[in-house]
């Protein structure tokens, strides 16, 4: 049967890095998850709709047609046949993604595209709630977090000005699915990793 490996932890704690390197290692197709609702988001704010209404919000994802799929190595998305690109990571995305991702349908309708991933291929998912929500049962589960500071510079680094902190905080507090150390996964603080070293790190946790 098909394999999933689990990623999670908050944003720039370096766990897009890590899951994007471990399936081209291990050649899986790397998945994405918050690219998906970075796109429920992208159409609720083209649509004009306030991402705090959850019933628009709802009225929006039931009319949208979302395409989830892969290039052989990575996930890719489209938007009622649009592929929405760099805007998926606008500052107008990043504002609203944790309202839009804290309504409880929204979340269903992505897990049940997520877990598709898994009938068509092994894969390395990252996200929010891969190890305690989409897949559970998974043996291979972790769970990346970083400084605060050392997450800061490097979103620094990386020119973006998106307001990570609070977005952390309404992930981690929300009803469903909250930003968690799911059962059975180990954490790998990557605060004083390199690249090299947190992946050799990683490959270790997934042998033990
Ligand atoms: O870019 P960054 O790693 O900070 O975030 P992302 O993985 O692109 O996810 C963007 C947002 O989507 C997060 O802040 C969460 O609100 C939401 N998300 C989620 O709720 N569950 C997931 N499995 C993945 C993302």
């Amino acid at each position: 049967g098909n394999v999933a490996i689990a990623i999670d932890g908050p944003a720039a704690s370096g766990k897009s890095t890590l899951a994007r390197i471990l399936a081209d290692q291990l050649g899986l197709v790397m998945v994405n998850s918050g690219a998906m609702y970075r796109a429920v988001t992208w159409k609720v704010l083209r649509e004009g709709v306030d991402s705090h209404d959850a019933g628009a919000v709802i009225r929006v994802l039931r009319e949208t047609i979302l395409e989830c799929g892969d290039d052989g190595r990575y996930s890719t998305i489209k938007v009622d046949g649009i592929d929405p690109g760099d805007e998926l990571r606008s500052e107008a995305v990043n504002a609203n993604v944790s309202a839009v991702s804290a309504v409880p349908e929204v979340r269903e309708a992505l897990v049940a595209l997520q877990r598709d991933y898994l009938k068509r291929a092994s894969v390395v998912m990252e996200g929010r709630d891969i190890g305690s929500v989409v897949f559970p049962d998974t043996p291979y589960k972790i769970y990346v977090d970083a400084d605060e500071e050392v997450r800061a510079a490097r979103r620094r680094d990386a020119g973006e000005l998106d307001a990570v902190s609070k977005r952390d905080a309404a992930d981690s507090r929300r009803a469903t699915a909250p930003l968690m150390v799911a059962d059975g996964a180990t954490v790998l603080d990557t605060s004083d990793h390199t690249i090299e070293s947190g992946v050799a790190a990683a490959i270790e946790i997934l042998k033990a």
